[in-house]
């Protein structure tokens, strides 16, 4: 990565646009930039940063520049006994010789899939813990384009919360989809002895071509737990966060996701649009007001799903739409990603509190570098 220039994005994070790590903001190689923001209070969640260079993003986050940044609240309704633990997943593909090789065109089709799955850097590292015992955990999906359907195998989830922070309830889940750059906050109750096991489930994005990666019945986490019992562990709580409406939307935008085939010198290559086009650095796409409540819809059009972001802020899903079937969101939570299948049409609302230049793309990183992106720009 030497000699290339990068930036540092706040993925999720409500931080002003110019600290934001936006493409055009670059800092060149041998450079320093300090970035500072300040947190509005009730902004705690499970938040990222990665690079964002224009046209690098995709390389530089599969060779590992991300991390993972917890903004914690002052007062938490969840019991610390249940500590708090990230476990962000990242997949990996060797080479023979140990080198990370470069992206393919069946890569730059479908997003660049790993071959192991890691969680914090290891392959299917363990956890102890205690019969009875209840964990926090936060999980990630740090990988460029791996979707996970996750279920864990002798313990209970109960999700608590997404990107932006808690939920206004619990609520039990048997299986959880999160897609590229998606996070959830989930209590996993531990009460049988001997081994849980977090493991993947088929889940069909649309993959275009040979070579679709075996999806289901990859071990991601084994936790031990053991024959002694915890101590007793507090209740999770009934109510956990209000989640403010973001009120009537003023303004109503369309976002149509296309991708496109065509020839070149050097073979087929595709393109990903939003509106027919491809992403212009110089071009603003759309013009948005702070402080106006607006409503996204998201239609997919194309073949595979493509997991939607914008940056600064998050937004409430109000409904989804397929094939003239239109599903109500059955409960709020502030989300900066979301999955859209394809042929559905995904219905948000969301607000930028502060002016400036905003990213929204696909997040699977391949599909935003060949075009997958816009500029919206929030003005005072
Ligand atoms: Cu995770 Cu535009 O970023
Ligand atoms: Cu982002
Ligand atoms: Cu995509």
């Amino acid at each position: 990565m030497e000699g290339e220039p990068s930036t540092i994005h706040w993925h999720g994070m409500p931080v002003p646009a110019d600290q934001d790590g936006n493409p055009m903001d670059e800092v060149a190689a041998g450079a320093d930039r300090m970035y500072t923001f300040e947190l509005p209070e009730g902004s705690a969640g499970s938040y990222w940063y990665h690079p964002h260079p224009h046209g690098r993003t995709a390389e530089q986050v599969y060779r590992g520049l991300a991390g993972a940044f917890v903004v914690k609240a002052k007062v938490d309704p969840v019991p610390a006994a249940y500590g708090d633990t990230v476990l962000m997943f990242t997949d990996l593909r060797l080479a023979a010789d140990g080198s990370l090789p470069g992206n393919t065109m069946k890569d730059l089709m479908n997003g660049r899939v790993g071959d192991h799955v890691l969680v914090n850097g290891q392959k299917n590292p363990r956890l102890a813990v205690a019969t009875g015992e209840m964990r926090r955990l936060r999980l990630y999906n740090a990988t460029n384009a791996r979707f996970l359907r996750l279920a864990f195998a002798n313990a209970a989830m109960t999700v608590i919360g997404s990107e932006g922070g808690l939920l206004e309830a619990p609520l039990a889940a048997d299986d959880i989809l999160l897609s590229p750059a998606e996070r959830v906050e989930l209590v996993v109750s531990f009460d049988r002895a001997g081994a849980a096991t977090l493991t993947t489930l088929d889940y069909d994005r649309g993959w275009m071509g040979p070579g679709r990666p075996a999806d289901a019945g990859l071990t991601l986490l084994t936790v031990d737990v053991s024959e002694t019992r915890a101590d007793t562990m507090p209740p999770l709580p009934e109510r956990l966060n209000p989640i403010a409406s973001l009120g009537q939307p003023t303004v109503t935008r369309r976002l149509v996701l296309t991708e496109t085939m065509a020839m070149s010198a050097s073979g087929m290559e595709m393109g990903f649009l939003i509106n027919g086009k491809a992403f212009d650095m110089g071009r603003i796409d759309i013009v948005a007001r702070a402080g106006e409540t607006e409503l996204w819809e998201i239609v997919n059009q194309a073949d595979m799903d493509h997991p939607f972001h914008l940056h600064g802020t998050q937004f409430q899903v109000v409904e989804r739409e397929r094939d003239g079937q239109v599903a109500r969101s059955p409960y709020l939570a502030w989300k900066d990603t979301i999955n859209v299948a394809r042929g559905e049409t995904v219905r948000l609302i969301t607000r930028q509190e502060r002016p400036g230049a905003r990213m929204y793309h696909c997040h699977i990183l391949e599909h935003e570098q060949l075009g997958m992106m816009g500029i919206v720009d929030v003005r005072a």
